[in-house]
């Protein structure tokens, strides 16, 4: 600890980053420093709320560059933090602190499907847009998430959900083996028969235990096509009572209906507005019987519905909102704080939870440059895939779910107002705090990182905590890896 609070002041004066420069140097690594008129873009992260100064940048192309990084970091006391696509909601790739090294996978973004098991190897750094296209191309598909411009490594490694998870898992559900480099420069390679426990702890811990340098995944074959679906709800005189039978509606409907429905309920225009949109993997004909039928059933009609049948991968567009070819234009920049919240199946929401959470989320003062967005993901309910599995069957723990609520406040301009994370955690304990939640225990989900969430041991990882640890005590004993909410352990570097 304390010989780690003086290394950033090093790294500063020179003498502990250049030397570590010249190691990266001496085994022709490409190095970024901030002497390079890139330097300023390489470290300004997707959430501009967040702002670290990397020791240096590293570019590899191939696994032995990534152990030769670490090992340079390591004998020179620095931390090492892998960034695939820098979308991080805490700006986590760069190690959470000034001073790290930051291993950019920019260069490592190849994606390779092998027709003769059907499986898929994909390096960190590819976006999950280019992951959809090239699946596409071949007839495959996985499922993962729902932003173009997210990498796989950091997405892969906390759980991945998608529009199509309930169907056929989260991403991490999708892995067969992957290849990390640890802390000490050994390269592993993880699967079901090697190294399992490691393999359990990356597919939902990943970061705490190495930097993940290859997956391999199982595909599926891409529906030939499927039901793309948007329904809204008018809310214009901002009424909690309507508020609470709509989620109350879809709710009901949400904890029976068939693991071919991905779905969220996006609460938009400060609660004016209720889009519920996703896709379904089956025809029109069964939408209408199975999904549509029935979850009008519960809602009410909608002002505005939007139904077609559609390839697969225009569903992904249209739910993405944008292409997925990410080499078209750079990716954006946003300055937000979000949370979550995941909902045990056993204990739904409630009507006075439901209520709460709207006279906050409508009524509350707001900061005037704030606007926000909650999205209600269905993660469970029904059959889903992602509730087959037993709580410890990966390092991500919540399987009996049926919400992941994603509470996201965004700034208008690229300075946070100083209330804007009291608004946002207002929302979320209107919900937890509520009488008809009490005894609830809640969760959250650590691809929402969020810094300052309390008993994000227990929130993130629930029952599966205590072996992380323990795990992560034995492949990185002295931190090397450490950063905010990474499984802890002591972080004695040097
Ligand atoms: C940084 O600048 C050096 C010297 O010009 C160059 O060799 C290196 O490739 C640059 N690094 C990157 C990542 O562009
Ligand atoms: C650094 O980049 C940001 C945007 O990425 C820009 O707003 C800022 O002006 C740049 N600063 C310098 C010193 O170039
Ligand atoms: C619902 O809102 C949309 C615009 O957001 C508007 O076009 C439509 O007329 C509204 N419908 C009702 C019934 O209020
Ligand atoms: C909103 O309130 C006004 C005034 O009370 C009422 O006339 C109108 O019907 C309400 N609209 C909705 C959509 O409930
Ligand atoms: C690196 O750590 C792993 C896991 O603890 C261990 O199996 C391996 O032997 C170590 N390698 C070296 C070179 O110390």
């Amino acid at each position: 600890m304390l010989a780690w609070v003086l290394l950033p002041l090093l790294a500063f004066t020179g003498s502990a980053s250049a030397s570590l420069v010249s190691c990266l140097q001496s085994h022709n690594l490409n190095v970024e420093i901030p002497q390079n008129t890139t330097w300023n873009v390489s470290t300004t992260p997707f959430n501009l709320r967040f702002h670290y100064t990397p020791a240096a940048i590293v570019y590899p192309t191939q696994t032995t560059h990534v152990t030769l990084a670490v090992r340079c970091a390591t004998q020179h006391g620095v931390h090492v933090s892998a960034l695939s696509g820098g979308h991080s909601y805490s700006a986590s790739g760069y190690g959470s602190r000034n001073g790290a090294l930051v291993i950019m996978f920019r260069d490592m973004a190849r994606i390779t499907y092998n027709s003769n098991d059907e499986t898929v190897v994909i390096q960190p750094g590819a976006r999950l847009g280019a992951v959809a296209l090239s699946l596409n191309d071949q007839g495959r598909a996985l499922a993962h998430g729902t932003c173009p411009y997210v990498g796989v490594g950091g997405h892969g490694g906390f759980g991945g959900w998608g529009m199509a998870a309930r169907n056929w898992g989260l991403l991490i559900d999708q892995i067969v083996s992957a290849e990390m480099v640890l802390s000490n420069g050994t390269v592993v390679h993880l699967s079901a028969t090697q190294h399992p426990d490691l393999f359990w702890a990356i597919r939902g811990a990943s970061a705490s235990f190495g930097i993940v340098t290859q997956y391999v995944f199982q595909t599926h074959q891409a529906p030939s096509s499927v039901v793309r679906f948007s329904y809204q709800f008018n809310n214009t005189n901002l009424s909690t009572s309507q508020f609470t039978s709509l989620i109350e509606g879809y709710q009901t409907w949400a904890s029976s209906t068939p693991k071919e429905v991905g779905i969220i309920a996006n609460v938009l225009n400060g609660g004016k507005l209720v889009e519920m949109g996703g896709l379904y993997m089956g025809d029109l004909k069964s939408f209408y019987q199975v999904v549509e039928g029935p979850l009008i059933g519960r809602t009410g009609a909608a002002h505005i519905v939007y139904v077609e049948e559609v390839s697969w991968i225009t569903a992904l567009e249209q739910v993405w909102g944008s292409s997925l070819d990410t080499q078209q234009k750079p990716d954006t920049h946003d300055t937000f704080y979000a949370k979550s919240l995941v909902v045990p199946a056993s204990s739904p929401l409630t009507p006075s939870a439901l209520s709460a959470f709207a006279t906050h989320a409508f009524f509350a003062p707001i900061p005037s440059s704030l606007s926000w967005f909650v999205q209600f993901e269905l993660w469970g309910g029904g059959n889903s895939a992602i509730s087959s599995l037993p709580a410890d069957a990966t390092a991500y723990p919540h399987r009996s779910h049926l919400w992941t609520i994603q509470f996201y406040a965004r700034s208008t301009t690229t300075s946070w107002p100083k209330t804007g994370e009291g608004y946002v955690n207002g929302m979320v304990s209107a919900i937890t705090n509520d009488a008809g939640m009490a005894g609830t225990v809640f969760g959250a989900y650590a691809n929402y990182l969020d810094p300052e969430l309390s008993g994000w041991q227990e929130m993130y990882y629930a029952g599966n905590y205590a072996r992380l640890e323990q795990m992560r005590m034995g492949v990185d004993p002295k931190g090397v890896f450490e950063k905010t909410e990474n499984v802890g352990g002591p972080d004695i570097l040097i």
